[in-house]
């Protein structure tokens, strides 16, 4: 098989992509006018031509300044129905979304609002995309350790539909430690931990996730191969780190994919996996990502199977699903 039918072929989970990253500037031209909402960009093309970004920050200042257009429920819904249906045609068969409820929150959006558009739109792609979804709420980094703890309590009534917490936005000047307390809390009330950890911030911040956070899964993590101990540690707990390389080289973490090191972590045996991250903005989705580090780093079936087997193992899905998309690509 050509590798990128086998990409296009290989059942696959994405277990990094923040939904209000999935927002393509049509959609965002769509609910902007339907909220009579005014963008400061005449067109998409002048949207787009904004897209030209040197550093995680001025990513993050444009993706902020996109999700102040969702304003209602069925906002949320089609932003989520429009990534599900994504997820159909890249074969991604189920998926871990992470939302920023402090991102709606903050401008008087109701928790409520946000939460149920994102659950009914995963609720239908069950049923009729064929595609499942866990939901994880992140806190951003860059707020204080109290809006988070006011963000977990705003989440109560939803809790048994949310799998886990994770932590996002701006990370050099804001490590793991300022939200302990927070996660331990998190943790107590029976969700799973997920952080960005190593994506523009130092190993410590990686080690930091790992000892004082408890994380289930490492986001990004690609700054860990900085510190050999760091390695050898995440090797032995086969700790998932979900790394996505098209966010990588827009965000300059890389200069050039054929420099990514996905290839040299998987082949240390780490846990390492395939995701978009933004991909509205990042320019591709799933396959988009496999074509892409395929390309550049002459990677071969073997290692193209043991990224997609890597993604169900690193998933939260229950093991008997696990085992049998597993055997699944192992028969491909
Ligand atoms: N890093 C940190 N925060 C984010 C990202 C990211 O890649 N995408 C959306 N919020
Ligand atoms: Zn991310």
């Amino acid at each position: 098989m050509q590798h990128q039918q086998l990409i296009a072929a290989l059942p696959k989970t994405e277990l990094h992509v923040h939904i209000e990253g999935t927002f393509e500037p049509e959609l965002m031209f769509a609910i902007a006018q339907r909220n009579q909402v005014q963008l400061p960009y005449a067109s998409v093309e002048e949207l787009k031509q904004a897209y030209n970004f040197h550093n995680l920050q001025s990513f993050l200042d444009l993706y902020y300044a996109g999700a102040n257009v969702l304003l209602k429920e069925q906002d949320f819904y089609d932003l989520t129905w429009a990534y599900l249906e994504k997820c159909q045609q890249d074969h991604v068969v189920h998926t871990e979304i992470f939302f920023d409820p402090q991102t709606h929150t903050d401008r008087g959006v109701a928790f409520a609002t946000v939460f149920n558009g994102i659950y009914r739109a995963c609720q239908d792609a069950k049923e009729k995309l064929g595609v499942s979804a866990y939901l994880i709420m992140s806190f951003l980094r860059h707020l204080s350790e109290e809006a988070a703890f006011e963000t977990l309590e705003q989440a109560q009534p939803f809790k048994d539909k949310i799998i886990a917490v994770g932590l996002d936005s701006s990370e050099v000047g804001h490590p793991p430690s300022k939200f302990e307390r927070v996660f331990a809390e998190a943790k107590k009330q029976g969700y799973l931990i997920v952080a960005h950890a190593g994506e523009e911030g130092p190993p410590d911040y990686v080690w930091q996730a790992l000892d004082l956070l408890h994380v289930n899964r490492i986001d990004h993590g690609v700054r860990s191969e900085e510190d050999p101990q760091l390695v050898q540690r995440l090797f032995e707990e086969k700790m998932p780190l979900t790394v996505c390389p098209l966010s990588n080289l827009k965000l300059c973490v890389v200069d050039d994919m054929a420099k990514h090191n996905i290839k040299r972590l998987l082949h240390k045996g780490l846990k390492v996996t395939v995701n978009s991250d933004d991909p509205a903005y990042f320019g591709g989705y799933m396959n988009d990502n496999f074509i892409a580090i395929t390309q550049a780093l002459d990677l071969s079936t073997q290692d193209l199977k043991q990224l997609a087997i890597n993604s169900f193992e690193a998933s939260f899905l229950p093991d008997a699903q696990k085992m049998a998309w597993i055997n699944k690509i192992q028969a491909l």
